[in-house]
């Protein structure tokens, strides 16, 4: 049966449907609430609003659930691989053998990046930010593919350039990270897996070859299946709202690493290890910044903790814990940082300013202690993020574009002055 809600305003009722999702969600559709009442509706931060429908990723952020087309995030992390689920989350099923096969071999034949890019990188001093390095190289891609700035070309245009964003990504965040260092580059090998040829990228050097640590890749592969997609987030949103302007995939992807960057969003991750080292400093005081967060006249927050959506466990922190103890036990390495990590948990789980909130560990508390473990920099760890969560920008790109969606562009309330009189500038009293 249709159902409906309705509001009453200016002396009439007004009805509008509400549409169902397929896992019982419900919402309702005011797209008529304009031209029916003349008022909008006002969200700041787009806390209860959804911006699109969507069949890629569900979560339930009461209920800790997370899956992509279906499939539960626990299973994708321990039985597939990187490339398989962004296969899945891109093209809707899981491939079998062959499809596999052909996705696996046309990404491996586009790692390499045009040697132009070179000139590009090598105008970055040093210290930039790896984050804005990557962003300006995937958006410089559309110079060297100028086709695909028309994202209205065929099927297999798209498709070529979304698998060379996808073998190119890893080159690309390797070579930011060698600039940085003032390495030499390092090309990628074709022999090798994708995360094992990005681990060679960016260790190897010409006086030693890196020696692939399979712990090490596994590792790797576990944590970019779980930052793979998390529907409608800041950079995604960014990604197909920039995207739903008819910008290009490549200039799309780029907007979603910005957007990813900040410390709310991806960047978190290297603000959780940042914070975990001042604790240590500061003689492990542990307590002193559990208060420290619940004082609201002290702007600081427990960095890798709470989220918009999980009001409870976040899935993904659960895996990378394990994960984190396992990877740090196979290697043999002993790192302070995790025991003040799971003191901070203990501890917020208890309390009641964390309890009432909501705030739980998200996906990027123990993520870092992994990345230092297997030896990436702090300050490459939100490139690490964004690798991972490239197929998930491909899909809410692709998914966008294929449903014909309108450019977005939302509506305000306007509180500013209301009409004036100009006044010359020699007659303007402040
Ligand atoms: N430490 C202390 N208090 C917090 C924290 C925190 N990390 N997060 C939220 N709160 C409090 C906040 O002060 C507010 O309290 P009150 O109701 O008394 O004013 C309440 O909890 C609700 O917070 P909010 O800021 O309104 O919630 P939000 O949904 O707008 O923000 C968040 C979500 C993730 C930005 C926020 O929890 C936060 O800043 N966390 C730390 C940064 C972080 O770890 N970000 C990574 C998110 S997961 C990776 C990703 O997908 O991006």
């Amino acid at each position: 049966m249709d159902e409906n809600i309705e509001i009453s305003f200016g002396g009439r009722l007004h009805k509008f449907p509400i549409i169902n999702g397929t896992e019982g969600e419900k919402a309702i559709d005011i797209s008529s609430l304009r031209k029916k009442t003349g008022l909008i509706t006002i969200d700041t931060g787009f806390k209860n609003t959804g911006s699109t429908k969507s069949s890629i990723t569900f979560l339930n952020g009461e209920k800790g659930i997370l899956r992509h087309r279906g499939y539960s995030i626990d299973d994708l992390t321990n039985k597939s691989t990187f490339l398989e689920v962004a296969y899945l989350l891109i093209y809707g099923e899981l491939p079998n053998l062959s499809k596999l096969k052909t996705f696996k071999d046309n990404i491996t034949l586009h790692t390499l990046v045009h040697e132009d890019v070179k000139g590009i990188l090598d105008g970055f001093p040093s210290k930039a930010h790896p984050m804005g390095v990557l962003s300006s190289l995937v958006s410089s891609l559309t110079a060297f593919y100028p086709k695909s700035l028309d994202p209205n070309r065929s099927v297999e245009e798209i498709n070529g350039t979304i698998i060379r964003i996808i073998a190119k990504l890893p080159t690309l965040a390797a070579w930011a990270f060698k600039n940085r260092m003032r390495q030499p580059l390092v090309y990628p090998n074709n022999n090798l897996d994708y995360c094992s040829n990005f681990l060679n990228m960016m260790f190897s050097l010409p006086t030693h070859d890196y020696k692939i640590n399979k712990i090490v890749s596994n590792a790797l592969e576990k944590l970019l299946i779980l930052h793979i997609d998390h529907e409608q987030n800041c950079s995604a949103s960014t990604v197909r709202i920039v995207g739903s302007s008819h910008a290009s995939l490549y200039a799309s992807i780029s907007a979603g690493i910005a957007a990813l960057w900040g410390p709310l969003h991806g960047g978190a991750n290297q603000a959780v290890i940042e914070m975990l080292e001042e604790i240590k400093k500061d003689n492990c005081n542990v307590k002193k910044y559990i208060d420290k967060a619940k004082d609201k006249s002290d702007q600081f927050r427990l960095m890798g903790f709470g989220h918009r959506v999980y009001k409870n466990f976040d899935p993904r922190a659960r895996i990378i814990k394990d994960a984190a103890e396992e990877v740090l036990n196979s290697l043999g390495i002993n790192d302070p940082v995790l025991d003040i990590a799971k003191k901070i948990e203990k501890i917020a789980l208890t309390d009641q300013y964390f309890i009432e909130r909501g705030l739980y560990p998200n996906v990027d508390f123990y993520s870092g202690i992994i990345y230092r473990a297997i030896g990436i920099p702090t300050d490459m760890f939100t490139v690490m993020f964004a690798l991972g969560r490239l197929p998930g920008w491909v899909a809410q790109w692709k998914e966008m574009r294929e449903n014909n969606e309108p450019i977005g562009r939302p509506r305000q309330l306007y509180t500013g002055n209301i009409s004036r009189k100009y006044v010359p500038i020699n007659e303007r009293k402040n």
